[in-house]
């Protein structure tokens, strides 16, 4: 059977959770970023990454790993706050991974997207201050879209997207 194994990097933990359920049912090897030392004697390479300001969390790792991962089934998924499942966001996060990624390894990676948590409490200083300036935008826009809302209420209560059900797809694909 093909060896596969599951790459995430997760700031606060959403990302791990869709990594954790991934590897589980695939029975699959799971490790962050910095525990994945040795990658070359997987058949299979699933990447996670949460997005931050368009970009993807992680792209470092895939940049320096490119040489490897492009003999590799690689399949690439993302976690962010904006639902996928709407045409416009899922055209933002592509191109935001045009954007981070090489042009080999966007186009070589199969790619799926996820939606995430966020609790602007728990958020890091730099994090805090990143979310302040979206806020203060977002609550100046006259007309603001169902995900913009919900970026907004974050600064209140937590929010949690996080569908492990999601990775259907993804997983048969592996299957295959
Ligand atoms: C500073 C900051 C910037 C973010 N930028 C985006 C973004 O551009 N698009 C998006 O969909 N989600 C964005 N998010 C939400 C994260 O992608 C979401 O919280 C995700 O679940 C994080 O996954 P992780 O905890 O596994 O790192 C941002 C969150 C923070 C804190």
């Amino acid at each position: 059977m093909a060896k596969t194994v599951v790459v995430f990097r997760s700031e606060y933990g959403s990302t791990k959770r869709y990594a954790a359920y991934i590897a589980e049912k695939l029975q699959a090897d799971l490790f962050s970023t910095e525990e994945a030392k040795e990658i070359s004697s997987y058949d299979t390479i699933i990447f996670g990454g949460g997005i931050y300001a368009g970009a993807l969390n992680g792209a470092d790792w895939l940049k320096k790993n490119q040489e490897t991962l492009s003999h590799k089934k690689l399949i690439l998924f993302t976690c962010g706050l904006s639902n996928p499942q709407e045409p416009k966001n899922l055209e933002s996060i592509h191109a935001g991974l045009q954007k981070c990624l090489t042009e080999e390894l966007f186009h070589h990676a199969q790619i799926f997207s996820f939606q995430g948590a966020l609790d602007y409490k728990k958020l890091k200083f730099t994090y805090k201050g990143i979310m302040t300036v979206v806020f203060q935008a977002l609550k100046h826009k006259k007309e603001r879209s169902a995900e913009e809302d919900v970026m907004l209420k974050s600064r209140e209560m937590a929010v949690d997207f996080v569908d492990v059900s999601k990775t259907e797809d993804l997983i048969s694909l592996v299957k295959e």
